[in-house]
């Protein structure tokens, strides 16, 4: 297996445009969506990352007809027979393979797929599909390879969610559009990816109400597979921008972050407002400099509009070259403050508090080092420290990176980075 890693010479001001790609999280719903269609759908904007190819290879793998047409267009076609068995060796390999789970199981009445996994925070629980689905009338088994749904007739339920969950909203969702009769999610998860696919969804012919907010109602076909003769367009990552607008403020002289939905980060732009850094936008575009002295702020990660945990870790870094001391509390996952100790092997002075939060003391010069990636987010904000630090940091297990980030060097060189991948 070809093992990459990212070899950078920090200290580098970072100056000019660069461009978000379209949303992880949004890609990765709409692609097990194709299934719930009698034809073929277009797809556009989808980013070039790892997660997307694996689960177009899922999606191969169970039936579907999967064609890039352009340089980020896909071409889904699912009319064919469909099978209900997710390929262990691919599923099990990123958490977002889950998300096939619902319109597997709504097409074909059955879902056998493994445990999920893909990293350190991957290995979560999905007890909240399970028991969803139970409601809908699903049997479930559970065995040391992982699990058995059957359902030979799902039936539109009233579910309240004990704990917000993303994939979970979206998978129930799913599931609940080509069920019998109606379905009510009560405190549903609010992310934009949610409203997005629930609007196409519409347009095809699904009857979704309140996507976007904590009750969503669905109106089930009983079967009826929706037809599209619109292309979905995957919104833009407000991660990837996030941590653009993070890096700038870190170390930009005016970048500029193109291709973006500000509407999708004011949570974001107000922290760094907060922090003294002046951010200017347009509708489609914010652009952030580095700020003469960058004040400290505490943060407590939660679900949409909150703070997002998955800014969390390049906030962190943030934190390290700002005067004053803060806490950083994550609530949303646990395992997901791993990454500190790295960081303080780069100079950064952090300090557990517990296994949710820990103390950031700042400011404090970094200096490179060879580090390897956790997970996604942490392996960005790995490579956000490097490009701070003084000298040559070394960034192994990139494929952590490059599962959700589309030739992150490329992009980052554009803008003065020196940052080459081998
Ligand atoms: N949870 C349960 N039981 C469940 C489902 C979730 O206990 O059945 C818990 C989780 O363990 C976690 C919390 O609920 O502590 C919230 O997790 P959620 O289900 O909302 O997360 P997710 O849907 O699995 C999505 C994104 C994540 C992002 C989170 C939070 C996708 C494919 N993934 O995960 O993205 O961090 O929402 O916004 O949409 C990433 O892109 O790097 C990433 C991890």
């Amino acid at each position: 297996m070809e093992m990459a890693e990212f070899v950078i010479n920090g200290g580098r001001k970072l100056k000019g445009e660069i461009k978000v790609m379209g949303a992880k999280n949004s890609a990765l719903k709409i692609l097990p969506a194709s299934l719930l269609f009698s034809g073929p759908l277009k797809v556009e904007k989808v980013p070039l990352i790892e997660d997307v190819f694996r689960m177009v290879d899922l999606l191969k793998n169970i039936g579907a007809e999967v064609e890039f047409t352009g340089k980020r267009a896909i071409k889904i076609n699912a009319a064919g027979q469909i099978g209900s068995d997710l390929k262990k060796d691919i599923a099990e390999k990123f958490r977002g393979s889950i998300v096939l789970a619902g319109p597997v199981l709504a097409r074909t009445g059955r879902v056998i797929f493994p445990y999920p996994g893909g990293c350190v925070i991957g290995k979560r629980p999905i007890d909240i599909f399970l028991a969803g689905w139970t409601k809908m009338g699903a049997m479930v088994r559970e065995s040391a390879s992982g699990f058995d749904i059957v359902a030979k007739h799902l039936s539109g339920t009233d579910f309240t969610f004990r704990n917000i969950s993303v994939t979970g909203t979206e998978t129930l969702m799913m599931t609940a559009v080509l069920a019998h009769g109606k379905t009510i999610l009560r405190n549903a998860a609010l992310e934009p990816e949610i409203p997005s696919l629930a609007g196409f969804l519409n347009k095809s012919g699904a009857k979704i109400k309140g996507a976007g907010s904590p009750i969503i109602e669905i109106i089930g076909t009983d079967g009826k597979l929706l037809s599209a003769n619109k292309a979905f367009e995957v919104i833009p990552d407000r991660i990837e921008a996030g941590d653009f607008l993070i890096l700038g403020a870190m170390i930009g002289n005016e970048i500029k972050v193109m291709d973006c939905n500000p509407e999708h980060l004011t949570t974001l732009i107000a922290m760094l407002e907060s922090l003294g850094i002046k951010i200017r936008k347009g509708k489609n575009w914010i652009s952030v400099s580095k700020p003469k002295i960058l004040s400290s702020s505490d943060i407590k990660t939660k679900e949409y509009p909150g703070f997002v945990t998955d800014l969390q870790a390049p906030f962190t870094v943030l934190m390290t070259q700002a005067h004053g001391e803060s806490i950083i509390f994550e609530t949303v996952f646990d395992g997901r403050l791993n990454y500190v100790d790295d960081l303080n092997r780069m100079g950064a002075n952090i300090s557990p508090l517990d296994p949710h939060r820990v103390l950031v003391r700042g400011p404090t010069p970094l200096r490179g080092r060879k580090i390897e990636s956790p997970d996604l987010r942490a392996g960005l904000a790995f490579v956000m420290a490097a490009l701070i630090a003084k000298g040559e940091s070394i960034v192994k297990n990139i494929y952590q990176i490059e599962r959700g980030y589309e030739r992150i060097e490329e992009r980052l060189q554009k803008i003065g980075a020196d940052i080459k991948r081998i």
